[in-house]
């Protein structure tokens, strides 16, 4: 005996008509397609395959080779950095009293909390090396030249906050090496030209180096920063899409039969 349903199933969610020639697929091929279906939903509400498509199936110059991942490995590190520090802020203190206190908690004690912690400190680390080589290859690769200078120009901003992450992070262990550190690092910041002074007041949040500059640090170090890289690299990422890359330097671009025609 059916049930008898108490409202009628919406059109959309009826299953559709086959076509003439085809067999029912069963609740197997149903299974198979549903991925393909809640895609297919949201395009038709959202459209944005097309900006999918035009982002990722790009025409890549000849040569492309292994030193193109770069900017892609960089970009991995930052997401694991981001998906590391959210659940190390789970657990992290920033006061000057408990903030020692609960980063050995989270090494000692907390569920994976070493195995976390040492994502996020040796990830910061490699992220810092990958973001120079990155630089390196696009430097060696002529990729900063005409129509990618603000391209490069981005990417040195991405380069100024990297750093500026790892010297806010340092600090927030709060233990001798970071406390002592980082102020002979606020130090040298306080002797530049010009803005030295105001950064230096910037940095300490307060008359002395102490419980504000820590909390200055923290909020620079999850907040400001991190949501100033991913903004610019979205923006770096649209211009590597609008721009192309750069072929490489050792390939020389073939000549248009029509202008070898005419230089004849
Ligand atoms: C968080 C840091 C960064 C990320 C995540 C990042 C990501 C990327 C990605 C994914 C690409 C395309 C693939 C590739 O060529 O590797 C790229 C290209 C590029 N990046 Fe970066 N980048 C970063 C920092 C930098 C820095 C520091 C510079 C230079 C100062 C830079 C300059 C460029 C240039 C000029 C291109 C175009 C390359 C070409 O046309 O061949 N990027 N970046």
């Amino acid at each position: 005996m059916k049930l008898k349903l108490s409202a009628p199933i919406p059109a959309g969610l009826k299953p559709q008509p086959r076509r003439p020639g085809e067999k029912d697929p069963g609740a197997a091929g149903a299974a198979k397609e549903a991925g393909i279906s809640a895609v297919d939903w949201l395009d038709e509400r959202t459209s944005l395959s097309g900006a999918a498509r035009w982002m990722m199936f790009r025409k890549v110059p000849k040569g492309t080779n292994w030193f193109y991942t770069l900017g892609s490995a960089t970009m991995i590190a930052f997401l694991s950095q981001a998906v590391t520090g959210v659940f190390l802020a789970m657990y992290y203190r920033p006061s000057a009293a408990e903030a020692y206190e609960s980063v050995r908690y989270i090494t000692n004690e907390a569920f994976l909390g070493e195995f976390v912690r040492g994502m996020h400190k040796w990830g910061s680390t490699v992220m810092v090396i990958l973001v120079f080589l990155h630089m390196g290859r696009t430097y060696f690769f002529g990729a900063y030249k005409y129509p990618r200078e603000l391209n490069w120009v981005v990417g040195a901003v991405l380069l100024v906050l990297t750093m500026l992450m790892s010297f806010t992070g340092y600090l927030l262990p709060f233990d001798q090496k970071s406390y002592w550190a980082t102020i002979v690092g606020v130090n040298i910041n306080g002797t530049g030209p010009l803005v030295g002074p105001y950064l230096n007041d910037f940095l300490l949040a307060g008359p002395d180096f102490g419980a504000t500059t820590l909390s200055r640090f923290y909020a620079i170090h999850m907040m400001l920063v991190p949501g100033l890289i991913a903004a610019l690299i979205g923006a770096h990422l649209y211009l590597v899409a609008k721009l192309g890359t750069t072929a490489p330097p050792w390939l020389k671009a073939e000549k248009d039969p029509e202008l070898r025609k005419e230089s004849a």
